[in-house]
């Protein structure tokens, strides 16, 4: 029988260090697998929970607990009101305990479907994942889910914890049944070990005491196999990475950048380089909050002061120069999508490593994969919690490593650019290095030049607005009029460029992202000949609209918002496409199931309901005149 502790004795415990290293382990269930009552039960029987826990866990028991005059376990984890009222965890919490052998953190991540992204944050820093299923339940889809999250985020280790064994009384061969249904799948994924043993939390079987009831398992109990479970060394050979988090200089005497190692270890001496910028130095001196240090090594923050004076600023990588990161503008990885929002290759993201953002994009999604059975399916663009394998590129080269090398410098976040929220996670895979043997090739006749030679400057008048709003028809007007002024002008209109160069897209969401990506690399290169050039499309979607003006700059965009309200595009209904969207007969159709995402500061606002075209040109001239970009 498991007796209290007080708490000086559990305090006493906790401050005794385990002989082994730190033991990094993350749950994952569904609702009602039993994940609160393991983790108590783990607590409870390694004597670590004080005794008023204890009688606040035994008061709420009676009155919240599932399990009538017995102590229900799994009140002791939730701390969160809202969770015992939905009977679902909400959050990553980290649990640590230790016993003599072994210290641990415990990540306690939500078994909901929509919760994904708490469980990739509880993954990136695990060494082993406890897979729980309810015997009576079997294998269930957030299982292989779950699985695969794992082992993509890089926890080589699984405890496949059959749970709750008492309500299959104790049945060996339902225990067999779901190890071979789970090994069908998850073996192929690769982990370095797959334990399974059959349980009951709620009892204390095979958590830490064995199980009479259960004595054809052979195995260790769960506690057994995590204090003795071989972690040393795996990370051993990492090289030494250090993403600078800031320059830290006091005064002139004083020059040194801090940040966490983010693998391996230095010492005073060391010769480092600057990954992006490829400067050396030595290490000179390592300064920590107690003093000075010969060496440090991962997860120590620290201060670096180098022999030399060398350009290093916030995002650099400072690493060994024997073992330099990868430099790259273009990489393989996988990515864990979480935003209802789907993921559209071509539409540009921040992406942040460590302390580098910069602006991104998928360029090639090459296959998402099923969670249910592994399988590669074919896929245009990924939804809430698909995972997909794609290949990223970056608006400027980035310093990182593979993730199977490296969890920290080999995983990024996706950030969303309008409202900042963070949308997918990505691994690594490897670097394309076709992207470093591309060279931009000095021309001796340059845009200035070219611009020059016509006598303006050029510029992109982006006409954006409803199918019927009158894009083409000012546009045609307003390059009239510069034509007529001697100006040298093309146009790229929507109908047009579809019939030749786009003529593969459609107007799906993934379609109308790489259209207007086409056509903002098309409408460069005609600002790089010095052309004045008006484009008129939908343009739809924000995003789409600032990636095409980040392209050219603030100076060459000029965003002309041709505004009518639907009623009157419909009543206009040029094409006749308005009626064929109401019947049904065209799907996807601008103002009807397919949104318009009206700017929110264009330069120029014309509403054709209440001026005419020719008025509404007049007015972009005007405005041309008046920014000192035409005439
Ligand atoms: S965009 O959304 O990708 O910018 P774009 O301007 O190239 O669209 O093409 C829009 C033109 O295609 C419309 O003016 C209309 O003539 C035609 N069209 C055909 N089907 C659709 C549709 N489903 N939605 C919008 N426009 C359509």
């Amino acid at each position: 029988m498991t007796t209290l502790s007080t708490r000086a004795e559990v305090i006493e415990r906790l401050s005794r260090s385990g002989q082994r290293g730190v033991l990094r382990c993350l749950t994952c269930g569904s609702v009602d697998d039993g994940k609160s009552t393991l983790i108590g039960r783990l607590l409870y029987d390694s004597k670590l929970l004080f005794e008023d826990q204890i009688y606040s866990l035994q008061r709420d028991s009676r009155k919240h607990g599932t399990t009538g005059e017995e102590m229900d376990f799994a009140l002791l984890l939730d701390g969160l009101e809202a969770e015992r009222e939905q009977g679902i965890t909400i959050d990553v919490a980290y649990r640590f305990f230790n016993t003599e052998k072994r210290k641990f953190v415990i990540a306690d991540t939500p078994g909901h479907e929509q919760y994904t992204r708490n469980m990739a944050t509880g993954a990136s820093t695990a060494d082993l994942a406890i897979i729980l299923i309810d015997a009576r339940k079997g294998v269930l889809v957030q299982t292989l889910r779950h699985t695969y999250i794992a082992k993509m985020m890089g926890i080589r280790h699984i405890v496949l914890a059959v749970n709750k064994m008492d309500l299959v009384e104790y049945s060996r061969a339902r225990f067999h049944e779901i190890v071979c249904e789970y090994l069908k799948t998850a073996e192929g994924l690769g982990f370095e070990s797959i334990t399974p043993i059959p349980m009951s939390a709620r009892y204390g079987h095979n958590v830490s005491e064995t199980s009479a009831e259960m004595p054809w398992h052979k195995g260790p109990t769960l506690l057994e196999h995590l204090e003795s479970i071989d972690i040393e060394g795996e990370n051993a050979q990492d090289a030494f990475r250090f993403p600078v988090q800031w320059v830290n200089r006091p005064n002139l005497d004083f020059r040194g950048f801090s940040g966490t190692i983010a693998g391996g270890q230095v010492s005073v001496g060391d010769d480092i380089t600057v990954a992006q910028s490829g400067k050396t130095a030595k290490i000179a001196r390592i300064v920590t909050a107690d003093g000075d240090w010969a060496t440090a090594a991962k997860g120590d923050a620290v201060t670096l002061v180098l022999d030399r004076e060398i350009d290093i600023a916030r995002g650099d990588v400072i690493t060994s120069s024997a073992q330099r990161s990868e430099v790259s503008d273009q990489f393989a990885a996988e990515v864990l999508w979480m935003h209802e929002d789907a993921l559209l290759p071509g539409r540009s993201y921040l992406l942040k490593i460590g302390g580098q953002v910069v602006p991104a994009s998928v360029t090639a999604l090459k296959h998402r994969v099923d969670v249910n059975t592994y399988d590669q399916l074919p896929a245009r663009k990924l939804g809430l919690n698909e995972i997909g394998v794609c290949n990223v590129s970056t608006a400027r080269a980035i310093a990182f490593d593979p993730y199977k090398d490296n969890r920290e410098t080999g995983s990024f976040i996706l950030i969303d650019r309008f409202t900042h929220q963070t949308v997918g996670a990505g691994m690594i895979e490897f670097g394309l290095r076709r992207a470093s043997n591309i060279h931009t090739h000095a021309m001796d006749v340059t845009k200035d030049r070219r611009a020059a030679m016509k006598g303006q400057k050029p510029v992109l008048l982006w006409f954006t607005g409803l199918s019927g709003a009158g894009k083409s028809t000012i546009a045609n007007l307003v390059e009239r009029k510069l034509a007529d002024a001697g100006a040298h002008t093309y146009s790229l209109d929507g109908d047009n460029v579809r019939h030749g160069l786009n003529k593969d897209l459609g107007f799906t969401d993934v379609d109308r992202v790489e259209n207007i990506r086409r056509i903002g690399e098309v409408a460069k290169l005609m600002l790089d000949a010095g052309l004045i050039v008006t484009s008129s499309f939908i343009s739809p979607f924000r995003s789409e609209r600032s990636m095409v003006r980040d392209l050219m700059g603030d100076q060459e965009f000029v965003e002309i918002f041709i505004d009518a309200p639907i009623s009157v595009c419909e009543q206009r209904d040029p094409k006749g496409l308005y009626k064929k969207a109401k019947a049904g007969e065209i799907k996807n159709f601008t103002g009807f199931d397919s949104p318009y995402e009206s700017p929110e500061a264009p330069e120029v606002h014309i509403d054709t309901s209440l001026v005419s075209a020719e008025d509404g040109a007049n007015q972009i001239i005007a405005y041309l005149n008046a920014t000192g970009r035409f005439g």
